[in-house]
């Protein structure tokens, strides 16, 4: 399973990538204003430490702006992948990137048919947003499965980035059905180290060492 960060918080990123956890990250318009940092200045700093694919998102509605804006942010390093929305002119502007060689995550992917028409265009990356859809009383791991089952009954090759990922339970869900890839924010990939019984037994285990008066090294 390929972990991306869901973020454009560059200590963040820099605390995961130093593990080499990192395989990718994305962003989106609601995480550079979070970041308050300027699209490209940003941008260019994660390209330059994380060695993966880099989201960054086009803003225009239509298939010619998104062409343009596209290319700009192409232009900033090697390994963007061109984020564009899952309608009909961010499809247009998906398979022009897609001929071009360039990588592109369609994103907003919130149906299995939706899911169809990204692979068609030649999406790189699919984006089903798994806890927007819990948000509304739907089940975005069922996205998921859907997805996965049709794309391996075609053999398409974009690969599910698994988005909009709230919770430790979710990555292990969509890691049991096959998600490519997950991109979470920094803070639940952390909460994956966490377990009650972990802490239980650490606490135990420190309570006993120090009644042997030991220590370990001199
Ligand atoms: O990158 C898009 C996606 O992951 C958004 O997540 O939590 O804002 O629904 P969320």
């Amino acid at each position: 399973m390929k972990f991306f960060l869901d973020t454009a918080d560059v200590d963040a990123i820099r605390e995961l990538n130093d593990l080499g956890m990192v395989d990718g990250v994305t962003t989106n318009p609601s995480l550079i204003l979070k970041a308050g940092r300027n699209i490209e200045e940003v941008t260019r700093e994660i390209c330059e430490m994380v060695q993966g694919p880099v989201s960054a998102e086009v803003v225009a509605e239509s298939a010619a702006d998104m062409i343009r804006e596209g290319r700009h942010l192409a232009q900033i390093a090697p390994n963007i992948a061109i984020k564009v929305p899952l309608t009909w002119d961010g499809l247009k502007a998906c398979r022009v990137f897609a001929d071009e060689g360039r990588m592109v995550n369609v994103t907003l992917c919130f149906s299995p048919a939706q899911a169809i028409l990204a692979a068609k265009a030649g999406a790189t990356f699919i984006s089903p947003f798994v806890g927007r859809l819990d948000d509304i009383g739907l089940d975005g791991v069922d996205l998921i499965a859907d997805i996965r089952e049709i794309y391996d009954n075609y053999g398409y090759e974009t690969q599910i980035l698994a988005a909009s990922i709230r919770s430790v339970n979710h990555i292990i869900e969509v890691g049991k059905i096959g998600a490519d890839v997950i991109t979470a924010p920094p803070a639940v990939i952390k909460s994956m180290a966490k377990h009650v019984l972990t802490d239980k037994g650490l606490e135990q285990f420190t309570a006993d060492w120090a009644k042997t008066g030991q220590k370990i090294g001199g």
